[in-house]
């Protein structure tokens, strides 16, 4: 599929069109090898030697993560996590690093923890205040600034292209988690960033069912290489089932991610104005904070992900979820099911989320069915 015309649904749907070329098969074979052979004169001229540098199962979903990010590279990993994690770590002991207050809480936790004893400088700011970003870059000294927009569990909206030219201006890169965005809603590399990333784990495999990450880059330079060897010698690899349930699940991503975000703004606009709800968190609503970044850098919707914070404290907010009988209740996002939890039990102390917020992943479902068994929900709980 090379021409450059065809629309993104076409080439996930097709999953770049690829066919097996000995069997003809439209789905790819399962590679379950290891190890690869060695040539006679002592050369692996496969490209191929030990499955936890590279896998051939690999190609066909790196190559159509590249084209969706409209990177020159991808790269697979065994999680999410695992995949944040590498671009950290190609980092050196000692560089300065900013990250958003509001953002996924493992990471944070990761960031804070193991990577500050490691020797990383990490600095936590407000993403989503361009001036905030600006006063604690340090020039020729800040390596990296992770961005996350929509932002856990607030759906925070940081600008991508104005982060991305203060960051360039101090001499660092930038990185984006955009798990929550998808390439369907969101390009951050068109808006200036270096580096994307998702826990595919969520809406990119689509079914609750794999756990994996992928790293998209721009440029295929220095710092790409040394992500790749983290993940070579670190072994962070996604599996070969893994990579192919991934392609298989990539091939409705369009399809998905546009249901769950028409949805999920459905579902904000009903309750913004609930007598059981103080505040809808959803960066579709007009009055949201972030709204109009998130107009100009979104296209197509504003993801399937917002929060609730119902009226009555906590206690409210878990009589809420526990009264649901549609609504699943659980962690993670970006499933066909939809999900709720109550996010603060989930993060514990420091947790930016207020005690009385249910997040919730909105799913396929039909919006319906999923406004009237929250409608019962809140009404039960404040019955
Ligand atoms: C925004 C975001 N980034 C990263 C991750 C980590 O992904 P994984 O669970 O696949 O390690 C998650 C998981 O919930 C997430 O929501």
């Amino acid at each position: 599929m090379d021409n450059p015309d065809l629309k993104p649904d076409t080439l996930a749907a097709q999953a770049l069109g690829w066919i097996d070329e000995k069997t003809r098969a439209i789905s790819p074979p399962i590679h379950a090898s290891t190890t690869f052979i060695r040539d006679p004169d002592n050369q692996y001229r496969s490209g191929r030697g030990y499955m936890r540098a590279d896998n051939p199962a690999f190609d066909q979903v790196e190559a159509l993560l590249a084209r969706l990010e409209g990177g020159a590279q991808a790269a697979l990993f065994a999680s999410g996590m695992a995949a944040a994690t590498a671009v950290f770590q190609a980092l050196a002991p000692g560089d300065h690093v900013l990250a958003p207050k509001v953002m996924y809480w493992s990471l944070r936790n990761w960031l804070v923890s193991f990577a500050t004893r490691w020797g990383l400088q990490v600095e936590l700011v407000d993403m989503t205040d361009p001036a905030a970003v600006r006063a604690a870059l340090r020039p020729g000294k800040t390596a990296l600034v992770w961005i996350e927009t929509p932002a856990n569990p607030l759906w925070s909206i940081t600008d991508i292209a104005a982060t991305a030219a203060l960051a360039h201006t101090a001499g660092a890169r930038v990185a984006v988690d955009s798990t929550v965005a998808t390439p369907v809603l969101t390009q951050p590399l068109a808006l200036g960033a270096d580096l994307v990333m998702h826990a595919a784990t969520k809406y990119l495999n689509g079914h609750s069912d794999l756990l994996a990450g992928v790293l998209v880059t721009r440029s295929d330079d220095d710092f790409w290489k040394r992500v790749k060897t983290v993940r070579a010698q670190l072994g962070g690899t996604l599996g070969s089932f893994e990579s192919w349930l991934l392609l298989r699940g990539m091939r409705t991503l369009y399809l998905r991610v546009r249901c769950a975000s028409a949805s999920a703004q459905r579902i904000a606009e009903h309750f913004a104005h609930h007598r059981h709800v103080e505040a809808v968190l959803y960066p579709g609503l007009r009055d949201a904070p972030g709204h109009e970044v998130a107009a100009r850098q979104m296209r197509g919707g504003f993801g399937g992900m917002l929060s609730l914070r119902v009226k009555g404290g906590e206690a409210a907010a878990i009589a809420t979820a526990a009264h649901v009988a549609l609504w699943k209740r659980a962690t993670s996002l970006g499933g066909t099911e939809s999900l709720v939890e109550h996010r603060a039990s989930v993060e514990g102390a420091g947790t930016p989320a207020p005690p009385d917020l249910l997040r919730l992943s909105v799913g396929i479902e039909d919006a319906d069915d999923l406004i009237a068994d929250l409608g019962q929900a809140l009404a039960r709980a404040h019955g």
